[in-house]
């Protein structure tokens, strides 16, 4: 552990040096992905904000540059989006990139600046005129604009994170932008502040001729097991006003676990929608485990969107280009079981880095999982209760997890747990979350209603110092950081209240 770069994920993207958070600005051009993100090039906590720099062809292996727009003058460079300008809309050229992002500084505020790239995404010139954007009522948190192309309207819209709300705006040319509606004040999870948004259009259960709006809205804090979180609002949209098509005051999460936010997706992908979570919780995110570098993105997710009892859902599945990183496959026996099957050593030699994938019958009212586990007895256990209708991620054992004492929750979220408190009630993050010791050590979950039947398909990834989960093609994903301090290297199938029946056993070392 002493070694900083212990905990170094080996298939998930991070910066050689430094800090990062946010994934912005993804866009795709001639067969590279940009993936653009929030960057501190000079020490491993959050500071002076760039945006960094990575490309790729396969969304796997990423090549680390120069970071593509630096701090200036005007304040930290602050999340936003790019788009490919195909119709040269705004006068550099046709194909040029435009980012726009957030210039944020004690003295200016929040303010909306455009920069333009002629040379495929690898620098960028700041617009003269910039800023293009100030709140109309000096609101101070106005940021993370998205920008996409609205065919019906022929027009850029753009949509800024304004405290409580949402705002879209519309132009021309990505300079000039004109307020159109205001969205979400009083919906899904409160107290909170708006951060991130992305808006996508998906099929419904894959009907191209039924296309709904899906907006994208990252929370923080005061989410489901405290902090920062992904939201999401099923609608329509035209061209003014974008409405929810289910009761907007349910929260749905794209993600159940605690290290999934600010995702937002690739541009100019096609039918295709790839998300891309970064990997933490503003709760923890400064003082994780870690000394050379800070911060990891997800795996990328493809969306797709599905009707459960009348309702609308967002799937988030591990991206199919995740598959060609699976380097040697073990097949294990299927196992049926009342107790617990030990398959010690099954991924020893992967070095942290591995993936299983089963099918699983859990006994009826009963409990069956797997623990993820090393020869220290550090381990991380993800089970379906079926009592309880959940599937849980437990972290409280998982390995490190005293800094999360260090947690700071943000001044609102302990002002609504006090609150909370005060009528007797439990803070919402410590009720919510499974086994509370602090706001790391806890087991997430997520509803197994969200599934159709009950043999449920499990794809896990570990990757030294994350568990990523997703049940039946995502419509459950769960994302949890994890500190073990030697590489997981074995799983232990159990089952608990009954026999629960485990197929399709695969293991998978993974690497580059
Ligand atoms: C989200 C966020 C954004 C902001 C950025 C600053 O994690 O707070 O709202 O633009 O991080 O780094």
């Amino acid at each position: 552990v002493e070694n900083t770069d212990y905990y170094r994920p080996l298939y998930h993207h991070t910066p050689s040096y430094g800090w990062m958070n946010d994934a912005n600005g993804m866009v795709y051009k001639d067969g590279e992905y940009h993936l653009y993100f929030q960057y501190n090039p000079y020490g491993s906590k959050w500071g002076n904000m760039h945006w960094g720099h990575a490309v790729s062809t396969d969304l796997m292996h990423w090549k680390e540059l120069q970071p593509a727009i630096a701090r200036d003058t005007m304040g930290h460079i602050f999340s936003g989006s790019s788009v490919v300008d195909k119709n040269n809309t705004a006068g550099y050229g046709n194909g040029a990139i435009i980012a726009l992002y957030t210039s944020a500084s004690d003295k200016n505020g929040q303010i909306q600046c455009m920069a333009y790239s002629t040379d495929n995404g690898r620098t960028f010139t700041k617009y003269e005129g910039n800023p293009v954007l100030r709140p109309f009522d000096g609101l101070k948190d106005f940021r993370d604009p998205k920008v996409f192309w609205y065919e019906p309207a022929k027009a850029w819209y753009m949509i800024v994170s304004a405290d409580k709300e949402m705002r879209f705006y519309k132009s021309d040319d990505l300079k000039k932008w004109t307020y159109i509606s205001g969205f979400g004040r009083g919906y899904g999870m409160q107290p909170c502040q708006y951060e991130c948004p992305d808006f996508v259009q998906l099929p419904v259960n894959g009907d191209k001729n039924n296309m709904k709006y899906v907006m994208l809205m990252n929370v923080n804090p005061g989410c489901l097991f405290g902090g920062s979180a992904t939201e999401y609002f099923v609608g329509d949209f035209d061209g003014k006003n974008f409405t929810c098509v289910d009761d907007p005051h349910v929260p749905k999460w794209l993600d159940y676990g605690k290290d999934h936010y600010a995702t937002v997706c690739f541009s100019n992908t096609g039918d295709r929608v790839i998300a891309l979570p970064w990997m933490s919780n503003w709760q923890y995110a400064n003082v994780t485990p870690i000394k050379q570098y800070r911060g990891a993105n997800g795996l990328p997710r493809e969306l797709s969107l599905y009707t459960k009892d009348g309702r609308y859902y967002v799937a988030a599945n591990v991206a199919p280009e995740v598959k060609a990183i699976r380097k040697e496959t073990k097949t294990v026996e299927d196992i049926k079981t009342g107790a617990s099957v030990d398959k010690k050593g099954v991924a020893a030699g992967y070095d942290g880095a591995f993936e299983i994938e089963f099918d699983v019958t859990p006994a009826a009212d009963g409990t069956a999982g797997i623990e993820v586990y090393n020869d220290k007895g550090e381990k991380t256990m993800i089970y379906f209760d079926l009592k309880q209708m959940r599937v849980v991620m437990d972290r409280t054992q998982s390995g490190l997890t005293d800094f999360g004492n260090l947690a700071e929750p943000h001044d609102i979220e302990k002002k609504a747990d006090a609150a909370r408190q005060s009528k007797g009630q439990q803070p919402m993050r410590i009720e919510n979350a499974v086994n509370y010791k602090n706001d790391f050590a806890l087991g997430t979950w997520a509803p197994l209603n969200l599934c159709e039947d009950k043999t449920y398909h499990v794809d896990v990834f570990v990757d030294k110092c994350s568990v990523e989960l997703f049940v039946d093609g995502g419509r459950i994903a769960m994302t949890n950081l994890v500190f073990p301090t030697k590489p997981y290297d074995s799983v232990k199938f159990y089952s608990e209240g009954g026999k629960s029946a485990f197929s399709q056993i695969k293991v998978y070392k993974l690497g580059m």
